[in-house]
């Protein structure tokens, strides 16, 4: 089902105070089914805040204090507690800088997707089913060998493995909107490209729409189909990705753009 202006998102005039200080204000943007859409800004331009609020975790008493988000047609900003149950995770997902460090550091990888699976999914009854399951997803994630993942310790794996465990969790339930927070910024720069390579394969193959932080404009540039700039808590630039890489209207999105480093004399976002 889509809005009525055949949207799957639509965030109107929003606004996100934290206590009496107000930090984004009249943020508005939509997105199609499967569109990809990049939030670029510079730190504490509002970025998490915005998507925090999308799905209802906004941290340190913040709160939505104006406009809307409709989701297929549906107000996030006024859901209860128990629609927001129903949604999470399944209808809407979300992966942060850390996911990985989500999980429980105690117990193996494997009891921990198994029981995710298991409970969520009302079509797989056993672990056995639901162990399957689970490889398949990591090995969506390129993740070689899924059965030792299964059997591993979050700690016995490496940061860019335990984010590609998180990412598969985050994608199981086949998503209608993934909210994407600097997913790779705590890995290395090889390990980056790799995995937002990945996150966009799956989600073009299983048409999840995505909102994508990223700092690097170069990396919004090539993933994207749509790029939102934030300042200040504001919106200094939107548009379709094409239209802002060429005839960018704001003086700071030149300027990030004309940072993006070049690549055997072509800019990376060409
Ligand atoms: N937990 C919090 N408590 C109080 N203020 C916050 C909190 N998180 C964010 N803010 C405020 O919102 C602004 C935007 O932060 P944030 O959304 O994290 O930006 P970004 O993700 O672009 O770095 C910050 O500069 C700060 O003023
Ligand atoms: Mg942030």
């Amino acid at each position: 089902m889509e809005g009525a202006s055949g949207s799957l998102l639509e965030v109107r005039d929003f606004a996100i105070r934290y206590g009496k200080k107000q930090t984004v204000q009249g943020v508005g943007f939509s997105l199609a089914p499967g569109e990809v859409l990049s939030l670029v800004g510079e730190s504490g331009s509002g970025k998490t805040s915005v998507i925090r609020a999308l799905l209802g975790c906004l941290g340190g008493g913040g709160t939505i204090c104006g406009g809307a988000a409709l989701f297929e047609g549906r107000d996030l900003t006024q859901l209860s507690e128990e629609a927001w149950k129903k949604l999470r995770g399944r209808e809407l997902s979300m992966i942060f800088q850390d996911t990985g460090a989500m999980l429980n550091p105690v117990r193996k990888i494997g009891s921990q997707f198994i029981e995710y699976i298991l409970l969520h999914t009302h079509s797989i009854k056993t672990k056995e089913e639901a162990r399957k399951r689970c490889c398949t997803l990591l090995g969506r994630m390129n993740l070689a060998n899924p059965e030792s993942i299964l059997g591993a310790y979050p700690f016995e794996l490496s940061g860019g493995m335990r984010q590609r465990v998180g990412i598969a969790m985050a994608l199981a339930f086949h998503p209608k909107l993934l909210l994407a927070d600097e997913p790779t910024a705590a890995l290395d720069v090889t390990t980056q490209a790799q995995i937002v390579a990945e996150l966009l394969r799956i989600v073009r193959e299983s048409g999840t729409a995505m909102i994508l932080v990223t700092h690097n404009i170069g990396v919004a540039a090539c993933v994207s189909d749509k790029i939102l700039v934030m300042s200040g808590g504001r919106v200094l630039e939107y548009g379709a990705t094409q239209d802002i890489l060429h005839s960018p209207k704001s003086d700071y999105t030149k300027k990030l753009l004309a940072s993006v480093p070049t690549l055997g004399g072509r800019r990376y976002v060409e």
